[in-house]
């Protein structure tokens, strides 16, 4: 399966938005993308769900059910959406989507849940989850104070388990970063030894604006 999983040092850290660019590279340079999401909780928030955003981003006429399997109301943990609606995630129901979707695709994006030790059931992690499908991370992480520790946190978990770490992107990188961010990103660059991107504020809604950010291949 060539692909990438994109997960972060949290949630609401920027794993859409990088996933999404993601796709869109690799679409826009002419390949069939699909994309995955095992679970999408807090629809009841309303706003644009994970699993649209990413099938207009990937160009992907894969269905709601097919990009993720399970999908919750409540704005929980995937574990507790599951327990909350009577059920429990599979995880052979998970690999099954996710080989569905990449079967007819070129290239893989998929997006994790939170970040990397939040539980799709209190046995199986979204970092085990990453290890089955045998695909190399990348870390949405926030440029600004507090990130170092957070993402290098994050590198250390994937890295435990034997995961390849591609890629951290801070985001929103910003127009002018100050003392701060380029430190940030010397730091994470020297002390985790793996390769640094940027993603400056995008228009989420236009996807023709958004610039090239292709990760696989490791570098
Ligand atoms: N480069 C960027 N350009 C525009 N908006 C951004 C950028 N980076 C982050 N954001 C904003 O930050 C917020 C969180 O981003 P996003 O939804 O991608 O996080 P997430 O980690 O996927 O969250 P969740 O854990 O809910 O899946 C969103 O409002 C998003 O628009
Ligand atoms: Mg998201």
């Amino acid at each position: 399966m060539r692909g990438v999983f994109v997960t972060g040092t949290g949630t609401e850290v920027g794993k859409t938005v990088v996933a999404a660019v993601i796709a869109r590279s690799h679409a826009a340079a002419g390949e069939r993308v699909a994309v995955f999401k095992p679970a999408v909780s807090g629809l009841d928030e309303g706003g644009e769900p994970d699993h649209t955003l990413l099938r207009r981003s990937a160009g992907s006429s894969q269905s709601d059910d097919e990009i993720a399997p399970y999908r919750y109301g409540p704005p929980v943990s995937p574990h507790l959406g599951a327990e909350l609606a009577g059920e429990t995630i599979e995880r052979e129901r998970l690999l099954d989507a996710a080989r569905e979707a990449a079967h007819d695709a070129d290239f893989l994006v998929c997006e994790g849940v939170g970040g990397v030790l939040v539980p799709l059931t209190l046995g199986y992690l979204v970092r085990d989850l990453a290890r089955d499908l045998a695909l190399p991370i990348v870390i949405a992480a926030a440029p600004g104070l507090g990130t170092i520790n957070h993402t290098l946190m994050a590198v250390e978990c994937a890295r435990a388990v034997g995961l390849e770490v591609t890629a951290v992107v801070l985001t929103p990188w910003p127009n002018e970063p100050g003392v701060v961010e380029t430190s940030n990103r010397e730091a994470i660059e020297r002390i985790g030894q793996m390769r640094i991107a940027v993603l400056p504020l995008i228009d989420l809604a236009d996807p023709g604006s958004w610039p090239a950010l292709s990760l696989s291949g490791g570098g």
